[in-house]
Order: structure tokens, then C-alpha cells, then sequence
């Protein structure tokens, strides 16, 4: 009889979903010795997705799940997405993109954060001390889509199929069609300082009208503006977009004001881009005026594979 020739769904994890109200950001590493336990869970997380979403079906409840570079020779071995490496610091001291410890990443979403916390904990159960939770961020909307320092975050991500072209990967890798590369950050921000500029001058950090967020004409935008360094363009000129989907988070009777920045891509390169024009500068030196305001805490790059890939490798034999 002949093989069958159809190719298993390359559907992506929920990559390019509708930013939502809520969210919860887990990073974990994997306890010596427990990667049969992992791999396992990887067969397990859809569904309890359908399991908790299932009860508030307009919560929007979606989970997308990735792996560290080492995490993924230990658990899964070869072949291993074509891009994949390590989290690379950039920077000067004093103002790093730096990186911190990290295996998995979940990034929990939902309209409810009831939703969030259930899936998460379930999730959670289900890992037992198979993981060590390293970083965990309650994320909430605030207001019209502003981020805590008050401008509206999110304006010129990629929408509908311009979303899926710029993260969701195609024919370069074979094997991991369907996937995508996620980088995330803690940043931690100077409100005081932030709150004593004039609303002009923080209008020329990000590069935006702060009420009504208007993008500034050439003339008025600094060239080390947050939007002027995170615009990038290909080998062709052509312009080459992330898709971020930063929460605002924080601990007012701490003093702690911050931003969990998201940034999914299908290949790392864009992400490593924009982090380098941030924190080394275009040119060299010219850094984002942001980063006088903020400080990175944590950083780590994750590969995601496609919601058929993440069932599959929970029967892959091991790794290292
Ligand atoms: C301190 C953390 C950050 C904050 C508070 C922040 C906030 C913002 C705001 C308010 C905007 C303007 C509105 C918009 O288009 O979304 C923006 C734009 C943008 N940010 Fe960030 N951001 C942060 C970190 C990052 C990082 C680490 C990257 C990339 C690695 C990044 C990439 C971008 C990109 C690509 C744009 C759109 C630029 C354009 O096309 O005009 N951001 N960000």
C-alpha cells in the first residue's frame, strides 16, 4: 500500500492572537534529571487549554509554549530548529540587554485573569518538581492599551496575514514550519525620573504623541527615539516588523512600575536587531533615550513549535 502523502497541520501555537486584558509570563528551568517528566507534559498542554478555556469560552483563554536552546537538546535532542542559540547580551555597562536563566516559557492569555491563573496552575500541577519557576509576571491592560509610562504600546505591530508573515516560520527551516522565535524581557522603570520630564520631551523618547499617539514627523523625531531605533528594514529596503504583546505590571506599594516586553519573529535576527540599535546604538552610541529610563532585569530567546510539533515531541526519545 502506498504511504500516505498528506502532511501533518502546521498550525502555529496561538502566536498571533488578539492582545487580550490579562496575561501571565512563566519562565522555568528544568530540575537535573527531569526531562522524560517534560517532555511528557508537552503532549498535555492543549489540553488543558480546551479543559480551562472551555468553561468561559469568551475569556479567550490561549497559552502559547517555547524552549530555551539547552533546554531543547536536553529534552529533544537533533534536529533542532536551524536558528535557535542562546539568549546574546548586548549593551555596555550600566545599560545591558542581559540574560537570565530559562528553559520554558509560557505566555498565558486570556480577557480574565481568573483564566490565566487557572491554566497556570494547572499547568503548573502538572509539571510538579519537574520545574523550578524561575520569573513569574501578572500582566493587566491599562487603559486605552497604554503601557505604565503612559503611551499607548502596540500601535504598529503587524495585523491579520502581515502577522503570520513576520513570525510564523515557512519553508527555510523543514522540520519546524509552523514555529516561531520569541524573545521576552523584564524591565523595570524609573517613574520618578519618567514623571519629571515634560510631556514633550517624553513624547521625543518614544517617537509618539502621548494622548493621542501620533506618531512625531521626521523633523521633530530624535534619531535615538524608541520608534526611530526599533524600525528596521531588509537586504531590499523593505521594512522588517515584530509582533509584541507587552504587559504593563508592577507593585505601586513597592515602587516597582514595569513593563514585561514580548516580542515574537520568525527568526531571531529582527528581535537581535532592534535589542542591538537599543542598548549599543544606530550608530554606536546613539542608544534609545528609553533605556535612561528603564532597566532590563531579565531577558531569554525561546523557539515555539507549531501546536502539531509541541504534541509530537512529547514522543521523541530524549536529547543529550
Ligand atoms: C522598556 C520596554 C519597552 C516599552 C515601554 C516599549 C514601548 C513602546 C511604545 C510606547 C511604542 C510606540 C507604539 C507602538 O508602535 O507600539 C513602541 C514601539 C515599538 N517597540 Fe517598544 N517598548 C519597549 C521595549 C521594546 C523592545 C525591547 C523592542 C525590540 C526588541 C521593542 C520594539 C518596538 C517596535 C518594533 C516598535 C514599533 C516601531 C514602529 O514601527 O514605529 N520595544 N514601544
Amino acid at each position: 500500500m502506498p504511504t500516505s502523502s498528506v502532511q501533518p497541520p502546521l498550525e502555529p501555537q496561538s502566536v498571533c492572537h488578539p492582545i487580550t486584558s490579562s496575561a501571565i509570563f512563566m519562565v522555568a528551568t528544568i530540575a537535573p534529571g527531569s526531562e522524560d517528566g517534560v517532555r511528557a507534559w508537552c503532549a498535555d498542554i492543549a489540553g488543558l487549554v480546551r479543559s480551562v478555556g472551555k468553561r468561559v469560552p469568551a475569556g479567550n483563554l490561549t497559552c502559547v509554549c517555547g524552549f530555551g536552546s539547552q533546554a531543547w537538546d536536553r529534552l529533544f535532542g537533533a534536529p533542532r530548529p536551524a536558528a535557535l542559540h542562546p539568549f546574546r547580551e548586548f549593551g555596555v555597562e550600566g545599560r545591558m540587554a542581559v540574560s537570565t536563566p530559562g528553559d520554558i516559557l509560557l505566555h498565558i492569555r486570556a480577557e480574565q485573569m481568573d483564566l490565566c491563573f487557572e491554566l497556570a496552575t494547572q499547568l503548573m500541577t502538572a509539571l510538579g518538581d519537574s520545574v523550578k519557576v524561575v520569573d513569574e509576571v501578572q500582566g493587566f491592560r491599562y487603559f486605552d492599551m497604554r503601557s505604565i509610562i503612559g503611551f499607548v504600546d502596540g500601535t504598529e505591530n503587524p495585523v491579520g496575514r502581515k502577522a503570520v508573515g513576520f513570525t510564523i516560520i515557512g519553508d527555510e527551516d523543514p522540520g519546524f514550519e509552523g514555529g516561531s522565535y520569541v524573545l521576552v524581557q523584564k524591565y523595570l522603570h524609573n517613574m520618578t525620573a519618567w514623571n519629571s520630564l515634560t510631556v514633550e520631551a517624553q513624547e521625543k523618547v518614544i517617537g509618539r504623541t502621548k494622548l493621542s499617539d501620533i506618531e512625531l514627523g521626521e523633523d521633530a523625531k530624535p534619531s535615538n527615539a524608541h520608534s526611530a531605533l526599533t524600525v528596521i528594514t531588509d537586504e531590499n529596503g523593505e521594512e522588517v516588523k515584530i509582533l509584541r504583546d507587552n504587559m504593563p505590571f508592577g507593585r505601586p506599594g513597592a515602587g516597582e512600575f514595569g513593563t514585561y516586553f514580548i516580542g515574537y519573529a520568525r527568526s531571531p535576527q529582527p528581535l537581535e536587531l532592534m535589542l542591538e540599535n537599543m542598548f549599543v546604538g544606530r550608530p554606536a552610541g546613539n542608544y534609545d533615550r528609553l533605556l535612561d529610563f528603564s532597566t532590563a532585569v531579565t531577558g531569554g530567546l525561546f523557539f515555539v513549535p507549531s501546536a502539531y510539533l509541541l504534541e509530537a515531541l512529547a514522543e521523541r526519545t530524549g536529547g543529550l
